[in-house]
């Protein structure tokens, strides 16, 4: 970390980044058709970070506007976003807008949509806000560093119309591996790591800090936007008392419903929108509590009713989202695609077990995979290197359904760019609520099947979003044309 700007990650700039961002917002008419551009800018550089708490001191990062996570960039359905993108880091990086149905050139792909911006250049991005919703930004470039450091930030398009609520809160969730003397640890991409679930920390944020207290009121209706940002930790979490209800997962409405055995589950990379009612009375502490790995329960934070009651009961507000405008795949004319994931540890004996064929499983064999630390396989192919050609060409403009099995010994959150699908059948059975995603969290041993409309043309990644997955191998390149 060689650079010359070193700024605190404080709150003063962040106050100043947002100015900045928005006092440039153009002042338009609502209802004209040319799109309002909101314009924002972001720099990518080492900082500090207040991962743990005072009097330790604060732990070299790297943030967006010297922020961890990045500003939140917000802006309205319909308005065009441009994002001046600055790298004060001394390596390539770019910007990926995760979960956005943009065009292909604005996907912020190192190498696949954009040669990656240089140390002290700029890239500017500007693509349209189609679908509200939560997502978010991070690089795509050496992601398992670039993210693992710290380079990540919320993006909210909000409905014209949003359902009414008290607050709208987002959490953005992550993990840290920090040693002893508080720094981040550099053993990034370790083989361990890369064959096994991910780099998992040993320290949880949210919003980049240790998680204090939150204060509801009883009554009080909240929007909590979830974002999992974590390199490779799922999350879990159990609300103990407070009623949540998920109104959007991946930034695309649901039905609205409680949570399988109450618990909200996010894969990397995966956001959930939830109601979160307060019935408690008043001084009552709830706590919240992750259970996503056995054996390993934490409590993230305690939710702490204040004095004063809102309201006696819930409102009786509407949740339900607006749609987005999603085309509607047809399953019946769909053209079908198998996609296999095999490999990490363990994977030969869920192949033998599952009677995959092992060619099949692992094209190339041992010695692809010895040559490029390639551990992981997408149709028996461990990506190599930043140029990757197509192993799937979808024709443009018609319904597809894929069919992934996951024969390894792990779960896998798998993201498609450029697209939302919907998540239609597991293990052969339709799921409840069809739910719209762009990254798909598949059990060890599970068949998943996801359907869309191609519609977006371009060359589109297609990967395991445990990072250190994806750079040993985990990812392909689906056409659209
Ligand atoms: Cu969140 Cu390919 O990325
Ligand atoms: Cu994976």
């Amino acid at each position: 970390m060689s650079s010359k700007f070193k700024p605190a990650f404080t709150r003063r700039s962040f106050l100043a980044s947002s100015l900045a961002g928005g006092a440039a917002t153009a002042i338009g008419t609502p209802g004209l058709a040319a799109p309002q551009i909101r314009r924002f800018s972001l720099r990518a550089a080492p900082g500090l970070a207040r991962l743990t708490p005072v009097p330790r001191s604060e732990t070299p990062a790297w943030g967006y506007n010297g922020l961890v996570p990045g500003p939140e960039l917000r802006v309205r359905q319909g308005e065009r976003l441009r994002i001046e993108v600055t790298n004060g880091l001394n390596e390539g990086t770019t910007v990926h807008w995760h979960g956005l149905r943009l065009p292909n050139a604005m996907d912020g792909v190192a190498y696949l949509t954009q040669e990656p911006i240089a140390p002290g250049e700029t890239f500017t991005y500007e693509f349209d806000a189609v679908d509200a919703g939560t997502f978010w930004y991070h690089p795509h470039q050496r992601s398992f560093e670039q993210v693992g450091r710290g380079l990540y930030g919320p993006l909210i398009i909000d409905e014209p119309d949003p359902p009414q609520v008290d607050r709208d809160v987002t959490w953005v969730l992550d993990d840290w591996r920090l040693t002893q003397d508080g720094t981040i640890a550099d053993d990034f991409a370790g083989p361990m790591d890369m064959s096994h679930a991910g780099r998992l920390g040993n320290t949880v944020t949210i919003n980049g800090r240790l998680s204090e207290d939150f204060a509801v009121q009883q009554g009080e209706r909240i929007r909590l936007r979830l974002i999992n940002v974590a390199n490779a930790r799922f999350f879990a979490l159990d609300f103990g008392t407070l009623d949540v209800r998920v109104i959007a997962l991946d930034g695309q409405p649901v039905a609205p419903h409680s949570p399988p055995d109450g618990i909200v589950v996010l894969g990397s990379a995966m956001r959930a929108d939830v109601m979160l009612d307060c019935p408690a009375a008043p001084g009552t502490r709830v706590q919240v509590v992750d259970r996503a790995y056995r054996d390993n329960d934490f409590r993230l934070l305690d939710v702490v009713y204040g004095n004063t009651p809102l309201r006696d009961g819930p409102p009786d507000w509407d949740i339900a989202l607006p749609d987005n405008p999603l085309s509607e795949p047809e399953i019946a004319s769909a053209r079908r695609h198998e996609i296999l994931f095999t490999g990490g540890m363990m994977g030969a004996m869920v192949e033998r077990d599952m009677g995959i064929d092992q060619r099949r499983g692992m094209m190339g064999g041992m010695m692809s995979g010895m040559a490029g630390g390639g551990m992981w396989f997408v149709n028996g192919v461990a990506a190599e290197g930043p140029m990757l050609e197509p192993f799937l060409t979808l024709e443009r403009g018609a319904s597809h359904v894929l069919q992934m099995t996951n024969a390894t010994a792990f779960s896998h959150p798998i993201h498609l760019h450029g697209h939302s699908f919907r998540v239609i059948s597991r293990e052969g059975k339709p799921t409840e609520y069809r739910e719209w995603q762009d990254t798909v969290l598949i059990s060890p041993r599970e068949r998943v099947e996801i359907a869309l409309v191609a519609d977006n043309p371009g060359d589109w990644m297609f990967h395991c979003h445990i990072l250190e997955h994806q750079a040993a191998g985990m990812m392909g390149v689906i056409r659209v044309a």
